[in-house]
């Protein structure tokens, strides 16, 4: 056997098998690139930018797009990633991205990026998380078609921008897998969108603050059986803090700051998960209820800059008031 084997090497050199490996891999794979259609759309979004934070170098049309910076890609070559955040990138968000039919994931956040937010991101039929946080972007958000199928958007993050207008129901009842929506510090005004808790079972994260929101928190916020965030600090809202808002147990973190909210918090200790409760500066009255000490797992109270008794319940000892 020992010959034979020696013989074997011989003709074989150890790494053939390997580099066998590798070709048959290849060739079995139906491309090793990605899609032309799909390295147009990418360098649509480069045509699109003023200033691209050095991605020309790297974005070559002669090259594979699931190699150049920031792109991700599945086995098969399809984009599914377009991760850019804090580039440096100038310019507008080009709607091509939206011919991407893989794209999971678009991370636009920390950039200097004006314009709209197209229609045919928030509505494509892939992206799960939509961040483009932390630019410059104006105008409104556009309705979507009524009749347009679900769509599979999770997170989206449109925080820290200069949008404008009303929040427009219609995207969220298409979005029906939407787990959070963080619009805080913009120009938003009407009333504070509570549909997505309706159409969208698990959703829990609605940070809102720092925008012209107003009217009442709605008693509709109830649907929202999963919220674990409410996050509507700094805005103008307005009326009482409305009893179904005591009933969404799974809050953790309820916080109001800097509004006209008026009336008691009675109910406020059925809320057993709370870890932050803050509702500084709004004109909320009645006493600070006794039972707020069976709150076990509260971390941090403000209840401050308020109409309310001056006396603390002893079982609060550990917790601040500020
Ligand atoms: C994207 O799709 C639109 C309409 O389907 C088409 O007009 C446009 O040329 C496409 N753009 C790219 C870069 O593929
Ligand atoms: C590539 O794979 C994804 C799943 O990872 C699949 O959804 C898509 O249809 C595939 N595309 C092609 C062109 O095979
Ligand atoms: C987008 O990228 C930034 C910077 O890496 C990161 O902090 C943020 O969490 C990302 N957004 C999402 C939704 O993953
Ligand atoms: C944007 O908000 C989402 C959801 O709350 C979060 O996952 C993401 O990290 C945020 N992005 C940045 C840059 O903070
Ligand atoms: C929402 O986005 C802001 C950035 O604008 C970030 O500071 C904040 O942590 C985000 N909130 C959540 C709940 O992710
Ligand atoms: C949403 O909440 C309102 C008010 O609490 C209630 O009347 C309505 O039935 C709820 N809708 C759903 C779909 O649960
Ligand atoms: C705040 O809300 C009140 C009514 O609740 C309204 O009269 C006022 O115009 C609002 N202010 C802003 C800046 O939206
Ligand atoms: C709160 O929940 C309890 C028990 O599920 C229910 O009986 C009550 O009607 C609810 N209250 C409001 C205001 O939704
Ligand atoms: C604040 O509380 C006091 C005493 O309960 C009451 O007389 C007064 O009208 C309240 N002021 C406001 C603005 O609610």
């Amino acid at each position: 056997m020992q010959p034979l084997s020696h013989t074997h090497t011989n003709r074989f050199p150890p790494h053939f098998f390997g580099l066998a490996l590798v070709l048959l891999v290849s060739l079995a794979s139906p491309t090793n690139s990605c899609m032309e259609q799909e390295k147009a759309s990418l360098l649509q979004l480069l045509a699109g930018l003023s200033r691209d934070g050095g991605l020309k170098t790297s974005w070559r049309s002669d090259t594979d797009c699931c190699t150049w910076e920031g792109i991700t890609c599945s086995p098969n070559r399809t984009v599914t990633g377009v991760l850019l955040p804090s580039r440096g990138l100038e310019g507008s968000i080009s709607p091509c991205l939206g011919n991407l039919t893989g794209l999971l994931r678009l991370n636009l956040s920390r950039n200097s990026l004006s314009g709209g937010l197209p229609l045919e991101l928030v509505s494509s039929r892939s992206l799960t998380v939509l961040d483009v946080s932390f630019n410059r972007l104006t105008g409104g958000l556009h309705e979507i078609p009524p009749s347009t199928p679900t769509r599979p958007l999770r997170v989206l993050n449109i925080s820290s921008n200069l949008f404008t207008g009303k929040f427009p129901s219609t995207i969220w009842e298409v979005t029906k897998s939407l787990v959070a929506l963080n619009a805080s510090t913009n120009s938003f005004t009407g009333q504070i969108p509570t549909t997505p808790c309706v159409s969208a079972p698990s959703f829990a994260v609605l940070e809102l603050s720092f925008n012209q929101f107003s009217g009442n928190i709605p008693r509709e916020i109830s649907n929202c059986t999963m919220l674990k965030l409410l996050i509507a600090g700094y805005n103008n809202l307005s009326g009482i803090l409305p009893d179904e808002l005591f009933n969404i147990t799974s809050l953790e973190h309820l916080s109001l700051p800097n509004n006209w909210l008026e009336g008691a918090i009675d109910g406020i200790s059925k809320l057993k998960n709370l870890v932050t409760l803050d509702l500084w500066g709004n004109e909320l009255s009645g006493n600070i209820p006794k039972s707020i000490g069976d709150l076990k797992r509260l971390e941090e109270l403000y209840l401050g800059h308020n109409n309310m008794s001056e006396q603390l319940p002893a079982a609060l000892s550990k917790s601040h008031n500020n």
